[in-house]
């Protein structure tokens, strides 16, 4: 599939009235896990490229351009509308959470075994792991404020377990950063993962911003602030894979080409036909908004589309499915590891001195206090162990123990 190929839409004739504006949300009881993490990577999808849209517009000096950018961004907010009524009303923001993580975790895992360059698959097993973790954490408050199993939720297809645990990931901002890819010798696949998946974490960044107040518990709120900021790390983490070398109007065709790619990715893989049909119509839409992004970069820019996407073929399309396995061996293999500069180093190599033991004594001097422990301890004290959904104990033996919070794992001097 070649989207530069294909017939798209005009975008003056994708406005809706309102009755087409808001489909029926899913039913909670019955969607597929995966069907919720596709509404949540193309809601974050389509808010990165209305961002993109203003950021754009604001420095942008040629009205006529600020016009065209301003009709794409009408027609990516319809999509944004129409994708954010299909979440219910009576599926809470804990819940919906659980799927927020779940998708953090299985497409990462995807995207990290697909990843050609070993730079940027570092930095997906990485954070995979932090998720992993996330959705640990969440889950055990869902079942002890709601007593609700998060396993159902997820389907039983992602593992519920401590993964670096979450009091460990918070690193002085120097090292969350990571050097840009060049997009000119870079693979279409590395690009296409660098681009979803910051939109992704973003998105995860973006929903904790917002619910964090507008959960009921003090412990749930502070858990919200904490992996809040952590989704922080992981934005500055894979924003900083961007090539940094583009011009505006080359993004937008980039952004522009990935929305096509994912739509038709979740159109190939979904099974809920009226959902399905969603993503068809969105797919036409943004061949509708590649094309104008190509004559706008000959317009503005003197270039044509094949000097930014050499080959516009799609490569392998996205899947979203589990990854139990994939997801243990990295967690034995690298649990301990944490960033330094452009690199992975385990934290107990690192000297006394160094910003990740003083940032570590800063933000965290009160183990007790720091919430992503409290969750977990208080689980513990009421129930005599902890919740977790796993079919075999934790590849890692400090962290098998149900009875305990491990709180070392990843930030011990050595
Ligand atoms: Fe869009
Ligand atoms: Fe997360
Ligand atoms: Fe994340
Ligand atoms: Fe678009």
């Amino acid at each position: 599939m070649n989207p530069f190929e294909e017939k798209g839409v005009k975008i003056a004739d994708t406005f809706k009235d309102w009755s087409r504006i808001q489909p029926k949300p899913y039913c909670k009881q019955e969607v597929d896990p995966y069907t919720k993490t596709r509404i949540i990577l193309m809601n974050g999808t389509e808010f990165e490229q209305v961002w993109f849209g203003h950021q754009f517009s604001r420095s942008c000096p040629s009205q006529d351009l600020r016009k065209e950018l301003a009709l794409i961004r009408r027609s990516e907010q319809q999509q944004q509308k129409v994708i954010g009524a299909l979440k219910p009303p009576d599926e809470t923001i804990l819940e919906h959470t659980v799927s927020y993580e779940q998708l953090a975790v299985d497409l990462t895992a995807e995207l990290a075994q697909r990843e050609p360059d070993l730079h940027v698959k570092m930095a997906l097993d990485f954070a995979l792991l932090e998720d992993f973790d996330h959705l640990y954490r969440y889950s055990d408050l869902l079942e002890m404020e709601m007593g609700a199993k998060a396993e159902q939720l997820v389907g039983h297809y992602t593992e519920i377990m401590p993964g670096r645990p979450t009091i460990a990931e918070h690193r002085y901002p120097y090292d969350n950063l990571r050097r840009w890819i060049d997009s000119k010798t870079a693979s279409p696949i590395t690009k296409l993962n660098v681009e979803i998946i910051t939109a992704a974490e973003q998105q995860t960044m973006n929903y904790y911003m917002n619910v964090a107040s507008l959960y009921e518990s003090d412990l749930g709120r502070s858990l919200y602030q904490e992996i809040g900021l952590i989704e922080e790390q992981h934005v500055t983490q894979y924003g900083g894979l961007l090539d940094t070398n583009m011009t505006m109007l080359e993004k937008l065709l980039c952004h522009e080409y990935t929305e096509c790619y994912l739509y038709y990715s979740c159109f190939e893989d979904e099974k809920d036909e009226r959902i399905k049909a969603i993503w068809e119509e969105h797919f036409i839409q943004e061949v509708g908004h590649l094309h104008l992004a190509a004559d706008l970069l000959k317009q503005y820019d003197k270039k044509e589309w094949q000097q930014v996407i050499p080959d516009g073929n799609f490569p392998q399309l996205l899947k979203l499915r589990e990854n139990k396995q994939y997801v243990r061996d990295v967690l034995a293999n690298t649990v301990k590891l944490t960033s330094k500069g452009d690199n992975y180093v385990e934290a107990a190599t690192l000297p006394q001195n160094d910003d990740f033991f003083q940032f570590q004594e800063k933000v965290n001097a009160n183990v007790e206090a720091v919430p992503s422990h409290q969750v977990i301890a208080q689980y513990i004290e009421k129930n005599g162990m902890d919740y977790r959904f796993e079919e075999s104990p934790n590849p890692v033996p400090e962290l098998q123990d149900r009875k305990v919070d491990n709180t070392t794992v990843g930030r011990e001097m050595l």
